[in-house]
């Protein structure tokens, strides 16, 4: 097997000289059959001629899939309904992650703004998975946490919550300084935080939908083997362009976790016992209601002002008075 390069070419073919049971994640993020526009790549077909196409590499990465590996497919919605009904059939269903991707609504009728992947384990008793943390949302003006923890505060995670099944931290890219020349592409978090989920170091990530190459910079970034495969040579060239800058070096200690700017988003839960020792935390736990733990190297936030009886109060909205006063 051809590994950590990005094979240019149909993804049906390639995927069919894969061997079975080979790869550790399989991760898809197809056309959205929606005429969006590809420099290669027709998105509009019959409803009948898309799902044919879908099922036949959804067959192919479930087939490939090793019987400890996860199977993760991101489209909208409506598609996923097929899926999940055909992937029911050969896979065993884990979740329905959605991921509010905060778009703005249009009108007409409600706006899609959350998209959905799928989680499948090939094998539901053999799946490898490991449970992830994400930092406490905190409020954007006054840092105090957004989720009300009541009498509970004494027993908070410093880093924060076990991940759900709804993602509403990881944005889209916004800043066209950030997007390739591609219509769709994803941010590196989400796949950081799949991979983080449900494999190890040096573990095979395949995307047979590659555009310029999310999958396989996060699974380079956290040091894992990787095959992109992807339909148009110009994606190829910009995924590998970005690819020869990264290196694997998304860990602390050792210890592999997703950065995004100066903080970190998303940390597995059993490491914490090593990462610790690198944050400052607040003490006692309480405090952290309005007190971040702090990355000794960095920050994990861009707020990291600790809100006291007498700071900033003339910024403070209303609702932020109120709560100071209390
Ligand atoms: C939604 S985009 C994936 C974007 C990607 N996740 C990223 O973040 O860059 C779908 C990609 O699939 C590619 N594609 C379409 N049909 C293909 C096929 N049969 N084989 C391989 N790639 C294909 C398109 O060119 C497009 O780049």
């Amino acid at each position: 097997m051809n590994l950590n390069a990005i094979l240019h070419g149909d993804c049906l073919e390639i995927l069919r000289t894969i061997p079975d049971n080979s790869v550790d994640m399989t991760f898809a993020d197809p056309p959205f059959n929606l005429n969006k526009k590809y420099n290669s790549y027709s998105d509009r077909r019959s409803l009948d001629t898309y799902l044919f196409w879908c099922k036949q590499w959804l067959t192919e990465m479930v087939r490939i899939t090793k019987p400890t590996g996860s199977i993760f497919v991101h489209n909208i919605p409506k598609w996923l309904t097929y899926y999940a009904s055909f992937l029911n059939e050969i896979a065993d269903f884990k979740h329905w992650i959605s991921w509010d991707a905060m778009s703005t609504p249009l009108g007409k009728s409600l706006m899609p703004t959350h998209y959905g992947i799928l989680f499948y384990a090939k094998d539901r008793k053999l799946n490898k998975f490991y449970e992830v943390r994400h930092p406490h949302k905190r409020c954007r003006k006054c840092n105090v946490l957004l989720k009300d923890y009541g009498g509970k505060k004494a027993g908070l995670h410093p880093f924060g919550p076990l991940l759900s099944d709804v993602w509403t931290d990881l944005h889209r890219i916004k800043h066209a300084k950030n997007r390739d020349a591609h219509p769709c592409q994803l941010p590196e978090t989400i796949l950081e935080r799949l991979i983080l989920m449900t494999t190890d170091e040096r573990d095979i990530i395949l995307d047979p939908f590659n555009g310029t190459g999310t999958t396989v910079i996060a699974a380079k970034r956290l040091g894992r083997k990787y095959i992109g495969i992807e339909l148009d040579k110009q994606y190829v060239a910009i995924a590998e362009e970005k690819l020869r800058n990264v290196r694997p070096d998304s860990h602390i200690e050792g210890v592999w976790v997703s950065k995004y700017l100066n903080g970190i988003a998303t940390i597995r839960d059993k490491d914490w016992d090593v990462l610790q020792s690198h944050f400052d935390i607040p003490n006692p736990i309480p405090l952290l209601e309005y007190k971040n733990i702090v990355y000794k190297n960095g920050k994990i936030h861009k707020h990291t002002h600790i809100m006291d009886k007498t700071e900033n109060l003339l910024v403070l909205s209303f609702d932020d008075v109120m709560f100071v006063e209390r």
